[in-house]
């Protein structure tokens, strides 16, 4: 039997809209090193992986410039409209490498350069050998309210509500089936287009400084994470 391979996809091609700088996000500086290249160190670092898929929006050579250990041998390709388009190319990409079946993929956000190297450790340990795949997520720990514009409607009990971050872990050929029967139905995550098919994913709980950057002023947060955690915080 072929053994199980695992490979993962890099999301890279946003624009960063929300962000809002010449420079996209992905390639900001954050405690020394690219946004990008934190990412792809904690995903490499992981666990030896076949072949990992960097997804970058058309047209961009920012990536080229870096000087970023973290990049030798990726399989570099063209991002879509949508994060969603963005990782089926990726899938796509690996399939022409050689992903199989039988194998697994990790799914991550460029955007999440916090991720702990520990973490996507114990989604593989926990969520590798289902078949629904698994996702590093957190318990919600705000109080949540519904609104109409700034009104409470509600509070909303959230026992049983977690956040959803990356990276996400999916046996290769069920994530891209998945993904390209919800291309008609957008998904926000990977996890969702695998509900739609019918799986239940595992939550793993990871740690909440596992941040998206989305704004400008989250670049300060995360460099204030990786300091701390340099120091040993
Ligand atoms: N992403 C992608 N392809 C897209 C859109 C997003 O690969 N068409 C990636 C981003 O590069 C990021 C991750 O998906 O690493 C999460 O997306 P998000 O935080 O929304 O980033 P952007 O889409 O770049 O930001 P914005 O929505 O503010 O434009
Ligand atoms: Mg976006």
């Amino acid at each position: 039997m072929r053994a199980r391979a695992l490979w993962a996809v890099v999301a890279a091609a946003g624009g960063g809209e929300r962000f809002g700088s010449d420079l996209p996000k992905q390639y900001q500086v954050l405690h020394g090193r690219s946004v990008l290249g934190w990412s792809l160190q904690a995903v490499r670092g992981a666990a030896p992986l076949q072949g990992l898929a960097l997804v970058l929006a058309p047209g961009d050579e920012h990536w080229r410039a870096l000087d970023e250990p973290a990049l030798a041998g990726v399989i570099a390709c063209r991002g879509g409209t949508t994060r969603q388009a963005s990782v089926a190319n990726g899938l796509a990409a690996l399939g022409e490498a050689g992903a199989g079946t039988d194998d697994l993929v990790l799914v991550h956000d460029a955007a999440r350069p916090c991720v702990r190297t520990a973490d996507i450790r114990r989604l593989i340990e926990r969520a590798g050998d289902s078949p629904d795949g698994g996702l590093l997520a957190a318990p919600v720990r705000d109080t949540l309210k519904r609104a109409a514009g700034e009104q409470v409607q509600a509070t909303v009990p959230r026992g049983g509500l977690w956040q959803a971050f990356t990276p996400q872990l999916f046996p290769f050929d069920r994530l891209r089936r998945a993904l390209a029967a919800a291309a008609e139905q957008p998904v926000t995550d990977e996890a969702e287009a695998m509900e739609r098919a019918g799986a239940r994913p595992r939550l793993v709980e990871g740690a909440v400084d596992n941040i998206k950057l989305t704004y400008a002023s989250d670049l300060a947060l995360a460099a204030a994470i990786l300091a701390a955690r340099e120091a040993g915080a």
